[in-house]
Parts: C-alpha cells; structure tokens; sequence
C-alpha cells in the first residue's frame, strides 16, 4: 500500500500554493498601482508590491529550513480573485468608482492571503517548526498592514467620493429624465421613480 500523505505533506503543499500565489501578485500588483487614481492609493498598491516582493523571498527561505526546494504549485484561488479584479479594469468605471473597485480586489486577495498564511503558521506550529511559523507570522502582519492600508483609504474618502460623483450622476441623469417627462406629458403621463433609475443604471452595467 502506497505510504499515506501527512499533515507535513499538506503544510509543504500549502506553502508551494502560498509561493505561486505570491508571484501572481508580484504581477498583478502594478497593474492595480497603474489604474488607481489616487495617488495614495497608488503607492499603497507598490508599496505593498516591495512587501510581496520580499514574501516570495521569506518563504524561499521557508523552504530552506525544511531543506525542501522551493517550488509553486500552480493557486487557483489567487488566480480567480485576480481574474476578477482584471474584469474590472475592462469597464467603463469612473475614476472614483474604479478606484473604489480596485480596493475591493485588493482587499479580497489580502484576505485569501490572511486565510493561508493563518493556516501555514497554525500547521508550523503543531508540526514543531517555530522558525517557520515566525517566519510566515512577519508576512501575515504584512498582509493585515495592507488590508488595514486599503480600509482606511476606503473610508478616508475614496468611497465617498464614489459615491459623491454617483448622486451627481443621478442628479443630472434625474433632469435628463424631467425634461423628456415634459415633453412626454402632453401626449401621455409618464412617472419615473428613483427605482427606475437605479435598475437602469443597474442593468447598463
Ligand atoms: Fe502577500
């Protein structure tokens, strides 16, 4: 009977998942910092793309204390959560609501990382490894540093802002609406409501 695989197997398994997701980041990174407006929200997309830089190396260092090489295992989680934030950059958002987007996908791919890094630390420990699990402890502080980074931002203004230019829209589309009521009301009543507007606005999406 083939040997069972060990906790041990799912651990060096999890950190090849957590090595390839890191460098998917290192990719994906710029192309958040290049389509953000705000300038800090901008640097901190690449200041945290210096952090990912300096992950995929602490978890190259990972590798070595297990005497294991350090290799990637292809992480789809990470590649769906950046397919998403692509998709995003391919509407016709304005700058404020792409922004506010782009710190969605962010967030999202802070906290698939949060998950695994917890995991990774949790399993070092009961697997004996304390070197690892500092180790992998310095980048999950990183990585709630980032989360934290993007929250702050979010409320600082960013969604506000959004959301300031959304009722700006809504207003100007609402006197569009009044005008075409007026010359509709001669011939036949028409009543438009704020729902409508909004399904609307939601189905051009
Ligand atoms: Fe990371």
């Amino acid at each position: 009977m083939a040997e069972q695989e060990t906790l041990y197997d799912a651990f060096l398994d999890e950190l090849r998942d957590a090595y390839d997701a890191e460098k998917q980041l290192t990719k994906a990174l710029p192309k958040l910092a290049k389509a953000a407006s705000s300038p800090d929200l901008r640097e901190a997309f690449e200041t945290h793309l210096e952090e990912t830089r300096e992950q995929v190396s602490r978890l190259e260092q990972v590798f070595e204390l297990l005497d294991e090489r350090a290799k990637g295992k292809h992480c789809d989680g990470i590649a769906g959560i950046i397919e998403e934030g692509k998709s995003v950059l391919e509407e016709d958002f304005s700058d404020e609501a792409l922004d506010a987007c782009l710190i969605a996908s962010g967030q999202r791919a802070e906290h698939y990382e949060m998950a695994a890094y917890g995991t990774l630390i949790a399993w070092a420990r009961v697997l004996g490894r304390e070197d690892a699990a500092k180790l992998l402890e310095e980048t999950l502080e990183e990585e709630k540093a980032a989360d934290k980074k993007l929250t702050a931002l979010a409320e600082g203004g960013i969604n506000e802002r959004a959301a300031e230019e959304a009722r700006a829209d809504d207003e100007s589309e609402e006197e569009e609406e009044d005008e075409e009521d007026e010359e509709a009301a001669e011939s036949q009543p028409v009543r438009r409501t704020a729902s409508t507007s909004g399904a609307k606005r939601a189905s051009s999406r």
